[in-house]
């Protein structure tokens, strides 16, 4: 058996835009000074006037970057445009058509979007917003969904304004809209661009159902620190995963063609890098290198722009000191002159306002700095709808810089069908029926990440639970909660899930079942606050507000503890409260007296399986020291309960991996694999004080351990995995070969795995490389390559994993994408602690 792992063919064929030539194309800071005017530096440039370099260079359907001759000169290369069905030229014909017949008033009506509903951010204006409609200062709304909530402000665009031009109405379509699967994080644990596709797609047609053509997802921001509670929706820590996922996303709603009737366009966000907020503090400032900002946290942006992303949607942070809803570098340079993006890019909520607290200046200062960057729609923020006009009529923002965003704009709204179908035909009321929870169910079963599973004496190992287990102790604050199982963010009534309670009473009849509640999710004082704020959270959910006191039921749980022959916990946070947007933590454990009740319950003796529900990764040290198994479950969505009994039970054998790391202690955050290497690398034995200088004068602490509790790519299986030694197509590869190569592949990694155990399972097979003595360090691991191969007992198969340049390149000082001679390490596994090993060179 044979399989090509690599992401590019993922679907079969090759992406659609024309490969760019590696090793040429690639803009750097260097290249570009061939085009900035003398006596002016790059960073004053940058600030200055960038946006009026860029503008006038650019045209918006093919644009010239940059590029790397052999002497270092910068020639012009055409990018194509990134979205081919908005460069159309009959659609621009359209547009410009259109353009032509509007006022400058008009025009600015487009770039306004405001909440019309529910607020998902501070100061929702909360207008009437009929009147304003009527005279064309709506371009669009978010936040309002459902057929006749749309319908009513349709129809005003459509029927009460001089040009028809309708509204394009947008939401927060996160892990599905009504249909709620695991959160994001959670997607990216399968390893598998297919459950990305089904979940995007489900909520595609959902949201389209409900008026809604436009979602704010995916979101790719790298996630390397779990402080931050945007994690949640991320693909976790690592740049390649992440752009496989960015991808994925992106196919499953716009399917390749923005005019089918159930494709949604994308708002890709947070851009840029608002994954790397200083201390995991929601809306910190970003600050690293223009490598790093490139090679890390740009690239799954980039992929998403490459599969035809429509919008994106600009962060609320700064990077390197500019904030990115008002930074020419990331909005114009980057995005559209490198990368082609022909969409448009929408700020996040408030964001154009918020530019004055990052003190660019006054409303109209920041205003116009946001359009001029690139910034084509001002959200929730009533800047651009109030202060563009006069700075036009006053000459200081030419009209073309309006335009432009204009047209960018209303190509989306052409293109997804507005124009010829602008409302939305009421449907049937939403029902989970049993295709809806069958998907959901599917997706949550390769969510979920067996962490450990170790014997236990006497018994063997807990899991899958045997024949044998007659009583099962149910035990813990999220046992029996619907709210907490959803996740951070859908549109999805809680009265749908199933929760795990309900799915163990359904396998074993109720009297096998005996649940105890254990402890609220919040304790004391935390409790009191968190219920005088909470937004339908779930202790309210439970009826449960009152303060608990949570010494009697830990008592009566470790009753019921012994009452049973196993005791499994459902612990974590509460998905309503802590997980997502405004949530960072910094304490990272079970929250309230979780911990307690899991270390009494423990004390009885009685085997403990966990279950850990939760957002991000927690710390759950303690648990790994002492509870012989945990399932890392996430917020499994609306079919949670059933998909972890799924795995529990053994129906389903574990497949997950860790997008991000678990940590042993929230002090080593921000904590990722691929670590850049150090004059002083820690080895030997980390889990005491240094006994001497050697040993101390590392890069380590002396309180904890280096490494995290359980690492990226970690998961078990029922099953075990072995691998062959590593083979290669070749041993060695020219550097002009590979640096001419485009995107095809050079070498191919083969490897072959088989099933050592007696039941079916499927692996993740990961490849990770090193690229040592090269100009720039480069981390001591990176993930190029994954692949599930499903493989029955003593089954063998041998995968492939093509590389080339894409695989290889990294930034050199200059900001080029180079290959550098030199001897690549690579290893293949079933984690990033892959062991089988093996190396090629690259030669000149
Ligand atoms: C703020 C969030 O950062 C963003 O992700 C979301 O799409 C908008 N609000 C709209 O709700």
């Amino acid at each position: 058996m044979y399989f090509a792992a690599s992401w590019r063919p993922l679907n079969g064929s090759e992406p659609r835009r024309a490969p760019l030539r590696p090793g040429r194309l690639k803009f750097a800071q260097g290249a570009l000074s061939g085009l900035i005017p003398n006596g002016l530096s790059w960073p004053v440039m940058r600030t200055r006037s960038l946006a009026l370099l860029c503008r006038s260079l650019v045209s918006f359907l093919i644009v010239s970057v940059p590029v790397a001759a052999p002497s270092g000169l910068a020639i012009a290369q055409a990018v194509p445009p990134s979205n081919p069905q908005l460069a159309a030229p009959q659609l621009n014909a359209r547009v410009d058509a259109l353009l032509k017949k509007m006022t400058l008033d008009e025009k600015i009506g487009q770039l306004a979007q405001f909440s019309a509903g529910f607020a998902t951010g501070p100061n929702a204006s909360n207008q009437h917003f009929d009147d304003m409609v009527a005279k064309g200062q709506v371009g669009s709304f978010l936040n309002v969904a459902g057929a006749d909530a749309t319908n009513h402000y349709q129809h005003i665009a459509m029927e009460k304004t001089r040009l028809h031009i309708p509204l394009i109405f947008g939401l927060d379509v996160i892990h599905g809209h009504h249909t709620t699967f695991p959160i994001p994080l959670a997607v990216a644990a399968s390893f598998d661009p297919a459950m990305a596709g089904i979940v995007a797609h489900t909520g595609a047609v959902e949201a389209r159902a409900d008026g809604v053509p436009w979602v704010f997802s995916p979101m790719v921001d790298i996630a390397r620190d779990p402080r931050w509670g945007r994690i949640v929706e991320s693909n976790g820590e690592d740049p390649y995963l992440g752009s496989v996922m960015a991808r994925a996303w992106v196919r499953g709603y716009q399917q390749g063609d923005l005019s089918k009737p159930d494709s949604v366009a994308v708002s890709v966000k947070h851009f840029a890098a608002y994954g790397a907020a200083i201390a995991g503090r929601d809306y910190n400032a970003t600050d690293m290198s223009q490598i790093t900002l490139r090679q890390v946290y740009l690239k799954p942006y980039q992929a998403a722009v490459e599969e035809g992303a429509a919008t994106m949607m600009s962060s609320f942070n700064s990077i390197n000191g500019i904030p990115a809803t008002a930074d020419p570098l990331t909005l114009t340079q980057i995005l559209r002159k490198e990368w082609g993006f022909n969409g448009f890019v929408v700020s996040d909520w408030g964001a154009v306002a918020e530019l004055v607290n990052h003190s660019l200046g006054d409303g109209p200062t920041v205003a116009r700095k946001a359009l001029e960057a690139g910034l084509d729609m001002d959200m929730e923020g009533n800047l651009f709808g109030t202060v563009i006009a006069a700075q036009v009529r006053s000459g200081k923002i030419p009209e073309s810089v309006v335009d432009e965003a204009v047209r960018r704009i209303l190509r989306v709204k052409f293109v997804l069908g507005l124009f010829d179908h602008p409302y939305t035909t009421p449907g049937p009321a939403y029902d989970a029926t049993p295709e809806r929870r069958a998907l959901a169910r599917k997706v949550a079963d390769e969510t979920l990440v067996l962490l450990k599973n170790d014997p236990v004496e006497a018994v063997g190992t807990l899991l899958p639970l045997s024949g044998k287990i007659k009583t099962v102790a149910l035990i813990g604050p999220l046992a029996d909660n619907q709210r907490d199982l959803l996740g951070a963010w859908s549109a999805g009534d809680p009265k749908y899930v199933v929760t795990l309670r309900k799915a163990l009473e359904e396998r074993l009849g109720a009297d096998h079942v005996l649940y105890a509640y254990g402890c609220g999710l919040l304790s004391g004082h935390d409790e009191e606050v968190l219920n005088n704020v909470n937004f339908g959270g779930s202790a309210a959910a439970n009826g449960t507000n009152a303060v608990s006191d949570d010494d009697k039921p830990i008592a009566e749980a470790v009753e019921t503890a012994k009452k049973a022959d196993v005791a499994m916990r459902a612990l974590g946070e509460s998905a309503n409260w802590m997980e997502g947007e405004a949530s960072s933590r910094v304490h990272l454990g079970f929250t309230g007296n979780q911990e307690k009740l899991l270390e009494a319950v423990a004390a009885t003796g009685k085997p403990i399986i966990l279950v850990v529900l939760a957002g991000r990764p927690l710390e759950i040290k303690w648990a790994g020291q002492h509870v012989p198994a945990i399932l890392e479950a996430w917020s499994p969505g609306v079919e949670g309960g059933h998909a972890i009994a799924d795995i529990l039970f053994g129906d389903v054998n574990p497949s997950g991996k860790l997008p991000a790391s678990l940590p042993r202690a929230v002090g080593q955050e921000p904590l990722y694999y691929a670590q850049m290497p150090t004059g002083r690398p820690a080895h030997g034995d980390l889990s005491h004080m240094p006994a001497n200088s050697l040993e101390k004068f590392m890069s380590r602490y002396v309180d904890e351990e280096n490494s995290a509790l359980y690492p990226f790519g970690w998961g078990l299986s029922y099953t075990r995995f072995a691998y062959s030694t590593p083979t290669l197509s070749r041993q060695t590869v020219p550097l002009k070969e590979v640096s001419a190569s485009g995107h095809a592949p050079v070498i191919t990694v083969g490897v072959d795995v088989r099933n050592t155990g007696s039941v079916a399972g499927t692996e993740v097979v990961q490849l990770y490389i090193r690229i040592p003595n090269v100009s720039v360090e480069q981390p001591v691991r990176e993930l190029k390559g994954f692949t599930r191969v499903t493989l029955a007992p003593g089954e063998s198969k041998h995968v492939e994993f093509p590389l080339g340049f894409d695989e290889l390149n990294f930034y050199n000082v200059d900001l080029r994408q180079v290959i550098e001679a030199t001897t690549y390490n690579v290893w293949v596994g079933g984690s990033s602690l892959a062991t089988a090993e093996t190396s090629f060179q690259v030669v000149e």
